[in-house]
Formats: structure tokens, sequence, C-alpha cells
């Protein structure tokens, strides 16, 4: 989705809000700029297409700009009007220059007015109309923070804006009203501003998560946050934030999407460390208590997601019931928000998100919360918009995650639930300690065994990369598997469509019989997920039933199964085995690597812009 970068003080504006941007690459955005005041002047430079159009277009006029120290830049994940140059960000009405994010509901209404009071707006967009109000109002006198205040009032809809003025130069005013905003002091003197944290970690670690309905002002000097509704001055937390530029960066990989890929072990660690005691094998000493008493008292959970982190849900449905003895649902947020469901009292909605931000999520979750149902949420954001409104929250310790494809973030909230199943059954009673202990010291050895598994230069990785050539210009794929491995093929399935554009359906093995087998031909690969788990045999009838069709079938199971592997044109091994064995609820754990690989490896082959992928954004922060 957008994403927005604003500077004032005494650094390089131009500098600060392409790196910004650049950190904000991930979002997803079609098209950039950035406006820059150079004396008493703005500069809009904005494109297009890719943010080094914009770097392109201010190459001639670098010099002029380098002297600039406030700033404001944009990138664009177009709405309202096509992905054009006119349509980017920042827009420009006479004196005011702004971006914006989210959508302004009653733009329609807006227009109309403004249209007829002699305004021509330029530009296709909503956002470009808001220019015309803080315009209007700065004609009758007021200066650029109270005509802010005074426009955003006449806007419905949930949406955040940063604007500058040349009869204002140096000053920087920005709203929140929904879409997230991040302010910070400038160690060095005055104000950053952004839409999450990571333009920020490089100049400080301490940020301000602003609230809906808070106007944040923005000088050399300093910031001052105020109520937009009645302008009272308002004193907000200041939030560490413990990710490191570093490891923001792609460090020698050739995208985000492969190097995050591999730090799955250390992500799985890391998020281990966050809640499981290890002296102890006591889970979520570090996390927050009142989410351990919710869950303590549910009576049924719902768990709550989108995309990804929805797989993620199905998975811990399964772990959930079978560890936890306790009733759990599995929704699609944006399903879900509409239905009218029936929430009856201890019921506890839980919100997956990786990101925290996803739209029909919070949504869900706002609704609950009018309801009188408890919340919590597992994210990988902190100070994100459902961190911060989830009664409790459980944070995956992934650490930023670049790529537009979930991996690491996956995987790791996959670990929570996990904990939460093996936590549940002890406290409910439904596994002895023993057993919990002994699924805890298996999780402990998880990350260990996947860091083996998963060299770059082992046999998984070069299997897949085979597989992943001799496949290419295939038609389509299908995943299939049971039990666990069944939202794993959901999940590798979407992979392969986000990132390598490559039509791609999971399915339940036994479901194919049921229709999608008319699909399948000699033109058509088969992903079969057969761990040996209690569903291996079954499985492997089903592969048996699309290779009498001709399917090109890549297999998966144990690293002996050498009968599974006769009946497979493309074998993959997993690090487990009748042998070396784990306990077969772990087996997404090692499965999902493997599937991402592959639709990495895929689209590598194909040229996509793996880490960008067309049309998607990494937040999702519209409906
Ligand atoms: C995952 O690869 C996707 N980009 C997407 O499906 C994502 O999982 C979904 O939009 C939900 O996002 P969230 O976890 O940030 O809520």
């Amino acid at each position: 989705m957008c994403g927005i970068v604003g500077y004032v003080g005494s650094r390089r504006a131009v500098d600060v809000l392409l790196q910004g941007l650049r950190r904000l690459e991930y979002r997803g955005y079609d098209s950039a700029g950035i406006a820059l005041l150079t004396g008493d002047a703005i500069d809009v430079v904005k494109s297009s297409g890719k943010l080094e159009n914009v770097e392109h277009l201010i190459d001639g006029s670098r010099e002029k700009l380098a002297a600039s120290t406030c700033g404001i830049g944009h990138t664009r994940w177009a709405t309202h009007g096509k992905p054009t140059t006119q349509n980017a960000h920042p827009h420009r009405t006479g004196h005011v220059v702004l971006v914006h994010n989210g959508i302004i509901e009653n733009y329609q209404d807006i227009r109309r007015r403004l249209v007829a009071r002699g305004h021509k707006p330029e530009s296709e967009t909503d956002s470009e109309l808001f220019g015309f109000l803080v315009l209007e109002e700065m004609d009758k006198g007021r200066s650029l923070c109270d005509a802010v205040r005074a426009g955003f009032l006449q806007i419905e809809g949930s949406c955040s804006v940063v604007v500058m003025s040349e009869k204002e130069p140096g000053m920087i005013v920005g709203v929140r009203n929904g879409s997230p905003l991040v302010a910070a002091h400038d160690p060095d003197g005055g104000m950053f501003i952004a839409s999450d944290a990571q333009p920020l970690v490089e100049y400080t670690k301490e940020v301000i998560f602003l609230e809906n309905g808070d106007l944040v002002a923005g000088s050399r000097t300093g910031l001052k946050i105020s109520s937009l509704a009645d302008g009272n001055v308002i004193a907000r937390p200041v939030t560490r934030i413990d990710w490191s530029a570093e490891r923001m960066d792609k460090q020698g990989w050739p995208h985000y999407m492969l190097k995050e890929i591999y730090e799955q072990p250390a992500a799985l660690s890391e998020t281990l460390n966050g809640i499981l005691d290890r002296a102890t094998g006591e889970p979520f000493v570090l996390a927050d208590q009142k989410g351990l008493q919710t869950l303590k008292n549910a009576t049924r959970i719902s768990l709550v997601a989108c995309g990804s982190s929805w797989h993620a849900a199905l998975l811990g449905k399964y772990w959930l019931e079978r560890w936890g003895r306790i009733a759990v649902d599995v929704e699609l947020a944006s399903e879900f928000r509409y239905r009218d469901p029936v929430l009856q009292e201890g019921t506890v909605i839980v919100g997956i998100s990786q990101s925290g931000e996803t739209a029909d999520t919070l949504a869900v979750m706002r609704e609950a919360k009018t309801r009188g149902i408890q919340t919590a949420a597992i994210t990988n954001v902190r100070g994100s918009t459902i961190s911060r409104e989830a009664d409790s929250v459980f944070y995956t310790c992934a650490g930023p995650e670049i790529g537009v494809a979930a991996t690491k973030t996956f995987l790791s909230q996959l670990l929570v639930q996990l904990i939460w199943a093996g936590w549940l059954g002890k406290t409910r009673g439904a596994l002895n300690p023993a057993r919990t202990a002994s699924l805890f010291d298996e999780l402990i050895r998880l990350p260990h065994l996947l860091e083996d598994y998963m060299r770059p230069d082992g046999v998984m990785a070069q299997t897949v990369r085979s597989t992943a050539k001799a496949l290419l210009g295939i038609k389509g794929f299908f995943f299939i598997g049971r039990g666990y491995s069944f939202p794993v093929a959901l999940e590798g399935a979407l992979k392969l469509k986000e990132i390598a554009y490559i039509h791609a359906e999971g399915y339940a093995a036994g479901e194919l019989k049921h229709g999608p087998i008319a699909m399948i031909d000699g033109n058509m690969a088969v992903v079969v997920l057969a761990p040996q788990d209690s569903w291996r045999e079954k499985t492997v009838s089903n592969l048996e039933e699309v290779k009498a069709r001709g399917a090109r079938i890549v297999g998966v199971g144990g690293g002996n199964d050498s009968s599974l592997k006769e009946l497979c044109d493309f074998w993959i091994p997993l690090p487990v085995s009748t042998k070396h064995k784990i306990d077969e609820g772990l087996l997404p754990v090692v499965l999902a690597p493997v599937v991402q690989l592959l639709s990495y490896e895929t689209a590598l082959l194909k040229g996509t812009d793996v880490d960008k992928p067309r049309n998607l954004a990494k937040s999702v922060t519209v409906e």
C-alpha cells in the first residue's frame, strides 16, 4: 500500500526521502514522487513506475535539491485513478503540497463542491482534493496547521495526510486518521514522519506511533502532537524499536524473499526466545500475562486472518484442537466481517496478521470489541494498529520482512500457535506436563533441524532448483496434501501465484476426485506433500490417481521413503524419516520452506519481480 516519508531538520532531505521510500518499496506501489523545499519554493518530482524513474528525473537538478532540508515523499498504490504520473503524489494545489494514504470516502461530494467554487482538480485522485481544502482555509488567514485541521474535518474515511506549504516554509503537518503514521524527533534536530517505522530506524530507534485523530506539526525545532478535534496538545509515548538498518538490507542475497526464506531458522529461534523460558520450559514468561488469562478462559477461539496468515490459522486449528482440546474456528476476515456471525460469550477472536495493519482483520477485531468479545493478536510489528487495538498481543520475532510474499512471518505465526496449543493442553489438563515438555523440546530443536536442511548448497535447495527448471513452461500446478500438509499445499499454491504468476491450486488431496482431477493432463504438475505421517498412504493413493492421468509428479516426502520416491518424476526429500522422526504435527515447519523455495526458483527463472510482485502490496490497508 502507499508509503509516506517526510523530513525537516538539518540533513539533506533528498537523501532521507529517497532512502526512506526505498525502505517502503516492499509495501508495493506503482508510482512515486518527492517534494523538496528550496528557498521558499517547493519542487515536485514524480513519475509512474518505479522509484528509479524519480531518481533519473532529479539527476539534472541534484545540486540545487541537495540544499533542501525539508520535504515529503510518497509511493502510491493506485486505488482512485490509474497509476499515472499525474495521479502520483505529492500533489500540488497552489502553494500547498501534500501526500496522502488511504481513501477519502466523500470525495465525489467534495469534488462537486470544489468545482462549483471554481477549482479545477487535475488528477483523478481523491487525494488532490484535500489540497484545495487546505488552500481555501489558508486563504481565510489560517496557519498551515489550522488549515489542515479545518480541511481534515471536512473529509470522511480512513486516511492520513502529510502537508507542506510555500507560505510556511520549513513546516510539515501530518494527520493520522486510519492509515498508520509514525513520527520521530531527529536527534540532530528536526522531525521525521513516515507510514511505518522502517524509514526511520537508521536515524533513530525512538519513534512515536500516532493514534487516530492525532495531528503532528514538525519543524527544525522538533515536533508537537495535538488533537485533530480540539487542538489540545497530546503526549504520546515513545516506543523503542529494536530493528537495525542492517537487518533491513539484502546483505548480499539477490532478493529479500530469498534472504527471508533462509532467515527462517533464526526467526523461529527469536520467536521462541520471546515466548519460552528455556530454563523452566514455561512459555509466555516474557509475554503479555493478560493475554494468557484470555486464552485460558476461552471457551472457543476464532482465528481470523487473510492470505498466508489465514493458512497459518488453518494449521493453528489442527494444533489447538489436537493438543489444546479447545474448539477453534478459522475465518477469512473479509467474509467474517460481513456475515453477522454469532459470537458467544467466552469466545476469543484472534487476529493473525504479520503487518498488523490488514484492514479486513482490523475491522473484525473492532467489531468484536463493540460486541464485548475479547480479542488477541499475533503480529510481527510492534506498534502496528492491530497490536495496539487488541486486548492482548503476542509477537512473532521474525524481524522486518520486506519481500511482499510472507515467508518467515508465516513460519513464526505457526510457532506461536504451536506453543499456545501445548500450553493450553497442559493448562486445561488435556496434555500431561511431560508431553507438553517433550513437545516444547522438539520445538526448541526445530530451528537447528531447519538450519541443517536449508543450506543454499544443500540437497533440498538443489533438488528444488532442478525441479523448477525442469517444469518451467508447464501449464499449471496443483499442490496437494492431507492433514497438516493441506494448509501447506494452499500456501505453496498462493506463493507460486503471487511471485511466479503461474496458475496454481492448493487442494486437500482427497478432494481432487470431486472435480479438479478433470484438469489433469501431461501438461500439469502436481506437488504431492506426503511426509511419513498418518495420512501418507491415502495421499499416495491420490498421487496414483493423478499419475495415471499423466501429471508430472513432484514428491516431497520422508528422507528414506524410497517407495514414494519411485512414483515421482521429481523428488525432494525432507530431513525427517522413519529413522529421524519429529511429531507429525510439526511437519509443516519443514514442508513450508520447500514450497516457498520452489516458488522462488520458478519466479527467478521467469524473471518476475520477486520482492515486489505486480498488483500486490505488503500491508493491505484497504478493504
Ligand atoms: C502473503 O504472501 C501475502 N502477501 C498475503 O496473502 C498476506 O498474507 C495477507 O495480505 C495478509 O497479510 P497480513 O498477515 O499482514 O495480515
